[in-house]
């Protein structure tokens, strides 16, 4: 039987839907309205079409939203002050600063220098830390696992794990290890696999949920997934389609998903699976964020 396809703009509009209705309320009831500042170094144009939805989706939502652009060449200090300001304004309740920066700035000090608070990412060590040692209620977790929970739980109809295999697929701080630790918390029984595991496939197809992040364009086939597997594809990866006409191309997950979708129970599709949901859950975030400035409690998802 053909898999579940989970429809992450679907879920997604319903994120922000109750995010704009919260931020509303939020108002009337405290006069605060959220705010969010994102700021991008240098002209990467992908990273560009990522900061220009994020500030629409924010304008969307109600919230007061400013971007910052930098030339490629700013130095860091300019960075670090930057950040430093939007620190001390009032104003803003979550700061981003899109990753990757240039060669010549030090990322990690970057986000080091973002006050836990308005870390809307979850990147700074404070969160990192909350979110391992299991206080949800007060971390801010990463937007692309936290959205793929979303995804996983509305996939398998419920919220506890127990007892049910999960195998993510990429170790990266901003995917991997808060997924990892997202699907613990959940009582999950987790492996993170990676380019040094032995046996990738074998392992793979042990799973009741597979987490694929590792960014390489259809990487995963169907013998790696077990029949009637949740399988989440947080790739994005754009690969040449010269049947679409010459130049073109198209993009496509870390899973390939037509042969998965035939052994899988549920899948996300990319385009319009997890990556919807990153931009959902960072206005859940910045939300949250100034819900705790406004001393109310933020809605869950
Ligand atoms: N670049 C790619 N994904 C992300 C993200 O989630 N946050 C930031 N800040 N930069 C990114």
């Amino acid at each position: 039987m053909a898999a579940e396809v989970i429809d992450g703009k679907v879920v997604a509009a319903e994120v922000v839907e109750k995010v704009t209705n919260a931020t509303a309320k939020l108002l009337a009831d405290t006069g605060v309205t959220p705010g969010i500042a994102v700021v991008i170094v240098g002209e990467d144009p992908a990273s560009q079409v990522y900061v220009r939805s994020k500030g629409k989706r924010a304008t969307e939502c109600g919230f007061h939203s400013v971007s910052h652009t930098m030339p490629a060449e700013t130095p860091e200090d300019e960075l670090l002050t930057m950040v430093e300001n939007l620190n001390n304004d009032p104003a803003i309740d979550g700061i981003l600063v899109q990753l990757p920066l240039p060669d010549h700035i030090d990322e990690g000090k970057v986000i080091q220098t973002i006050a836990p608070e308005k870390d809307v990412d979850g990147f700074h060590f404070i969160n990192v830390g909350k979110l391992g040692t299991g206080e949800t209620d007060t971390a801010f977790v990463p937007c692309t696992p936290a959205g793929s929970m979303i995804l996983l739980k509305k996939a398998l109809g419920k919220s506890d794990l127990s007892g049910l295999n999960a195998v993510v697929v990429g170790r990266s701080n901003i995917v991997g290890k808060p997924m990892a630790n997202l699907l613990l918390a959940d009582n999950a029984t987790v492996t993170i696999a990676h380019s040094r595991t032995k046996d990738l496939p074998a392992l793979a197809s042990s799973a009741d949920i597979l987490v694929a992040a590792v960014g390489r364009p259809e990487m995963i086939k169907a013998d790696w997934v077990k029949p009637g597997a949740a399988v989440i594809d947080v790739g994005i990866n754009r690969i040449d389609a010269p049947e679409k006409g010459e130049g073109k191309s198209r993009l496509v997950g870390d899973v390939a998903y037509d042969e998965a979708a035939a052994i899988a129970g549920s899948i996300t599709p990319v385009p319009g699976g997890v990556g919807p949901m990153t931009i959902a859950m960072l206005m859940a975030n910045t939300l949250a964020s100034a819900c705790r400035r406004a001393g109310v409690e933020a809605p869950t998802y």
